[in-house]
C-alpha cells in the first residue's frame, strides 16, 4: 500500500471521503461550511455525546462516503503531530476507501506547521517493504489536500519530501537480504547516488590496500566478495568549509566470523550495515532538499565470513593509522571496520566533527533496549546538540561514559590494541575506547551505538515494524538546527 500526496486539486468527487478537524473539545460548528446540511447535522448530533479522549472519529455518511474528524490539542509538539498522522495511517489502512479529502481550512492549531508534519508521519508510518512477495498489492490511497489555507510551503514540502526518502532508501537498504545487498552490489548502488548530485568516490580492495587499512580489509577478507570504503560528499554551502562528518559502519552480514554466532543471533544480521545505510540516507536527504552544508558520508563495506581465507582470533592487523590491532574475537568486526574508516575521514576531510553510526554491541540493548541509542562522545558541546534533536525528533539518545580506566582494559600484551576487553564487562563503552583511539587529532566526535534502534520487531509510532532509518532524521535535525 503506497500514500499518494495531491495538493493541487481543490474540488472533491462524492466517492472521496473527507477528513476534517476541530478542536479537543469536538465542536463541530465551524465546520458548517465544509458540509451539506445533512451531514453537518448528522456529525453535530453524535460529536456532542463523543469519546472526546480518542483523537479521531470516523462517521458513516453513506456506502461511499465517510466523514474522518480529527481532534487537535493545544499546543501539540510537531513529534505529538507526526505521531497523530501516523495515527491516522493506521485507520485508513484499514477502511476500504482509495481517496480522502483533506480539508485544510478546517485546521484548527497554533502549530504553524501542522499539517506539514501530519503528513509528514502519516508518510513515514506508510512505509514497507514488499519487494520479496511474489503477489503484488497495488493498493494507492490518493490524498487530496484541499483547501486555501494551513497547507505547508513549497519549501517544507521539499524538505518533508527530502527526509521521507532519505529515510526510505536507508530502511531499503537495510530490509535488503545478505544474499543480494553484498559489498559489491551496496558500492554500485552508491555510485547511482551521483543522480542526486553527490561526488561518489569508490575505494575497492587494490586502493584499500595501497592506503594500508588493513583493519577493515581483514573483517571482508574471508568473503567472495569484495571489501569498499566509499565516501559521499555534498557541497552546499557557498564557502568551501569544511565539511561535517557522517561514517557507518556497514557489515552486509556478520556470521561472527570464526568467532561464530550461534544460529538465534545469526539470523537478524543482515542488519548489521544499519549504521551505513542512515549516514546513505542522511546524504541523499540533503542532496535532495540542497542542504546548505558542507557534508561527507563515509561508509564501510564487508561481510564477516567464514572461509580458508578468514581472519583468525589472534591476527595481528595494521590500521590505516598505523596502530596495529590484536583480533581476539572476529565478532567485534564493526569496530575493526570503523576504526580505518574514522582515521581515514579525520585525516582526509579534516571534518569539524564526525559521528558515527554503528549495530555495535548487543550490550548496548541490554542497557538501552530499543528506546535509545548509546551515545558516546569527547565533546559535551555536540553531545547536547544530539541529545536535544534527539528529543524533538524522537530519535532519542542517551550518553554513556567513556573513561581512561575502561580505555586501559583495550591494552594488548602482542599489539598496541585488542579488538576486546577480556576482563568483561562494559561491552558498550570498550567498545567506544576502542573507535576512540583511531580519532587521532581531538576532532569532535560521537559514537552512536544503534543496535537496539535500527530494526523494530514490532513497529514504533512512525514505522509499521522492520528497518526504523534511525538516525536519519535526528542528524538532519542535528544539522538544520545548529549548522545550517
Ligand atoms: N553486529 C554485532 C552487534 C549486534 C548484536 C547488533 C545484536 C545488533 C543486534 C556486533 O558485530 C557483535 O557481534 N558484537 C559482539 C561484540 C563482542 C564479541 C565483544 C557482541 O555484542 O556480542
Ligand atoms: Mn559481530
Ligand atoms: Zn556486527
Amino acid at each position: 500500500m503506497s500514500i499518494k500526496l495531491n495538493y493541487s486539486k481543490i474540488s472533491t468527487n462524492n466517492s472521496s471521503s473527507l477528513v476534517l478537524f476541530c478542536d479537543e473539545k469536538y465542536r463541530t460548528n465551524g465546520l458548517k461550511k465544509y458540509l451539506s446540511n445533512t451531514e453537518f447535522s448528522y456529525i453535530n448530533d453524535i460529536s456532542k455525546t463523543i469519546d472526546t479522549k480518542r483523537n479521531l472519529h470516523i462517521f458513516e455518511i453513506n456506502s461511499k462516503k465517510k466523514i474522518l474528524l480529527i481532534s487537535i490539542k493545544k499546543n501539540l509538539k510537531n513529534s505529538e503531530v507526526e505521531n497523530l498522522g501516523a495515527e491516522f495511517f493506521k485507520i485508513i489502512k484499514n477502511i476500504n476507501k482509495n481517496e480522502y479529502t483533506v480539508i485544510s481550512d478546517s485546521i484548527i492549531s497554533n502549530n504553524k506547521s501542522f499539517l506539514g508534519y501530519f503528513l509528514h508521519g502519516l508518510k513515514l508510518k506508510s512505509y514497507e517493504f514488499k519487494k520479496y512477495k511474489t503477489k503484488k498489492e497495488k493498493k494507492i490511497i490518493l490524498i487530496n489536500i484541499a483547501g486555501n489555507k494551513n497547507k505547508p510551503s513549497s519549501q517544507e514540502q521539499l524538505k518533508f519530501k527530502a527526509l521521507e526518502e532519505g529515510t526510505f532508501y536507508a530502511r531499503d537498504l537495510v530490509s535488503e537480504p545478505g544474499n543480494i545487498l553484498h559489498p559489491d552490489e551496496y558500492a554500485k548502488r552508491l555510485s547511482s547516488l551521483k543522480k542526486d548530485g553527490l561526488k561518489v568516490t569508490i575505494y575497492d580492495e587494490k586502493k584499500l590496500k595501497q592506503l594500508g587499512m588493513y583493519s577493515l580489509l581483514g573483517v571482508g577478507q574471508g568473503s567472495i566478495r569484495g571489501s569498499y570504503l566509499v565516501t559521499m560528499e555534498w557541497n552546499g554551502a557557498k564557502n568551501n568549509s569544511n565539511p561535517l562528518a557522517f561514517v557507518g559502519k556497514g557489515v552486509c552480514f556478520d556470521t561472527g566470523g570464526y568467532s561464530l554466532k550461534p544460529a538465534k543471533f545469526m539470523e537478524d544480521m543482515t542488519y548489521d550495515m544499519a549504521g551505513s545505510a542512515t549516514v546513505v540516507g542522511l546524504m541523499k536527504n540533503f542532496a535532495l532538499r540542497k542542504a546548505k552544508i558542507n557534508a561527507v558520508g563515509v561508509v564501510g563495506l564487508v561481510e564477516n565470513m567464514v572461509s580458508g581465507n578468514a581472519q583468525r582470533p589472534g591476527d595481528i592487523v595494521k590500521s590505516y593509522s598505523g596502530k596495529t590491532i590484536e583480533i581476539l574475537n572476529t565478532d567485534a568486526e564493526g569496530r575493526l571496520v570503523l576504526a580505518d574508516a574514522l582515521t581515514f575521514t579525520e585525516k582526509k576531510f579534516k571534518p569539524r566533527f564526525i559521528v558515527d553510526l554503528a549495530t555495535l554491541t548487543g550490550a548496548i540493548i541490554v542497557s538501552l533496549g530499543s528506546e535509545y541509542a548509546g551515545l558516546f562522545s569527547n565533546d559535551d558541546k555536540l553531545s547536547k546538540e544530539i541529545f536535544n534533536a534527539g528529543e524533538k525528533v524522537e530519535e532519542k539518545v542517551w550518553r554513556m561514559p567513556l573513561h581512561k580506566n575502561y580505555d586501559k582494559l583495550m591494552n594488548s600484551k602482542n599489539a598496541d590494541v585488542q579488538n576486546i576487553n577480556y576482563v568483561g564487562g562494559a561491552g558498550s563503552t570498550t567498545a567506544a575506547q576502542f573507535l576512540q583511539r583511531f580519532i587521532l587529532n581531538k576532532t569532535p566526535w560521537a559514537h552512536l551505538d544503534i543496535a537496539g534502534m535500527a530494526f523494530s520487531k514490532y513497529g514504533g509510532a512512525l514505522n509499521s515494524g522492520g528497518a526504523t532509518g534511525f538516525g536519519v532524521r535526528l542528524l538532519n535535525q542535528l544539522v538544520e538546527e545548529n549548522y545550517e
